[in-house]
């Protein structure tokens, strides 16, 4: 199992998954969802790269990787890290957004792809604690969370915030 940071050579795969990613699932979006493979060639691989050291963007923008799960030639899961909290961040999504294909749900990647993610995020984050947002009903994404020494730090009415220990 392994995490490999988003890149040109991977396309078709890394295309087939994001243009099956629901719009918005539990939060998590996807203004790409149904990209044909020439657009995402042209134009949405490109911005996705370019997010690691963004330019022209607003001022709000975090740096943002985008990592992908492989289970030896299988592509099953996509991982984001935002390399900073912003206020915005802090109250909101956090540092890491993932999502698993549905037909791979319930294997336990989740858990593993998000202990290679903080791995990683380790590197990157400057913050003492890695920040995560999950909903109240997605128990299985909450699970992810606790597998990985998650502890939850606060809620509202219809979030936990939930923080792991760098
Ligand atoms: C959340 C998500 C990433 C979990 O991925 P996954 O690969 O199925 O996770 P795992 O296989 O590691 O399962 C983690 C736990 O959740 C449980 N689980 C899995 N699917 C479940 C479901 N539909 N309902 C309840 N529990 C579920 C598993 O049994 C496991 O429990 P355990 O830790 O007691 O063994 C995946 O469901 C997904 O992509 N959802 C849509 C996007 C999303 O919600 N992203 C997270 C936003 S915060």
């Amino acid at each position: 199992m392994e995490l490999r940071k988003i890149n040109i050579t991977d396309i078709e795969a890394q295309w087939a998954y994001t243009k099956e990613l629901p719009t918005n699932e539990n939060g998590l979006t996807n203004p790409y969802n149904g990209v044909s493979y020439d657009e995402y060639k042209e134009k949405v691989l490109p911005i996705l790269i370019s997010y690691e050291h963004p330019v022209n963007m607003p001022d709000w923008f975090v740096p943002e990787t985008y990592y992908y799960l492989w289970d030896g030639n299988c592509l099953v899961g996509e991982f984001r890290i935002r390399h900073h909290l912003t206020d915005a961040l802090r109250n909101g999504a956090g540092h890491i957004g993932y999502s698993i294909a549905k037909k791979h749900r319930g294997k336990g990647y989740g858990t593993i792809g998000l202990e290679l993610t903080i791995q990683i995020a380790r590197e990157i984050v400057p913050e003492e604690e890695i920040y995560l947002r999950v909903n109240k009903d997605n128990i299985a994404s909450q699970k992810v969370m606790l597998n990985n020494g998650a502890y939850k730090a606060g809620e509202d009415e219809e979030h936990i915030f939930m923080r792991i220990a760098k």
